[in-house]
């Protein structure tokens, strides 16, 4: 495990574009922090470094939203793996895209068995990222 520093979001923004770069498709990169922490900054950093130029927004309405084969989950009001698997959620890890995953914990029964995870978390505009 490693842990970057960051003083800003744009250096978070940074980091994860630099991050990307270590990816390969089929990968599930689990963001996990407390609200507010910057998980959300992390996935549009990603996507950025995806070469991906959409607006990245949260999906915290629609669940899932989808950048070509990144595929960018929030599951905070997800409340039971049956709901989530109503919603068809689990199909996105089988399609051998890129998933970023926030409240992962909510779709745990979900997952697959090999996972990377994107710690974030921080007070002020002080960030720690393990990784
Ligand atoms: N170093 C930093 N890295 C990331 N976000 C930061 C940082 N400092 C302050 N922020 C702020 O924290 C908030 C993170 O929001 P967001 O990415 O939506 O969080 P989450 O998805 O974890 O709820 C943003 O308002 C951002 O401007
Ligand atoms: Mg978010």
């Amino acid at each position: 495990m490693a842990v970057f520093y960051s003083h800003s979001e744009e250096e978070t923004f940074a980091w994860a574009k630099a991050y990307a770069k270590t990816l390969e498709r089929g990968d599930v990169v689990l963001l996990d922090g407390p609200m507010g922490a910057g998980k959300t900054m992390l996935a549009k950093g990603i996507i950025a470094g995806m070469g991906i130029t959409d607006e990245v927004t949260s999906p915290t309405y629609a669940y899932v939203n989808e950048y070509g084969d990144v595929f960018h989950f929030d599951c905070y009001r997800i409340v039971s793996a049956a709901q989530a698997y109503g919603l068809g959620l689990a199909d996105y890890f089988g399609r051998g895209g890129i998933c970023l995953v926030e409240w992962s914990e909510n779709i745990k029964e979900l997952l697959p068995d090999a996972v990377k995870h994107v710690r974030i978390s921080g007070e002020g505009n002080t960030r720690e990222i393990e990784f």
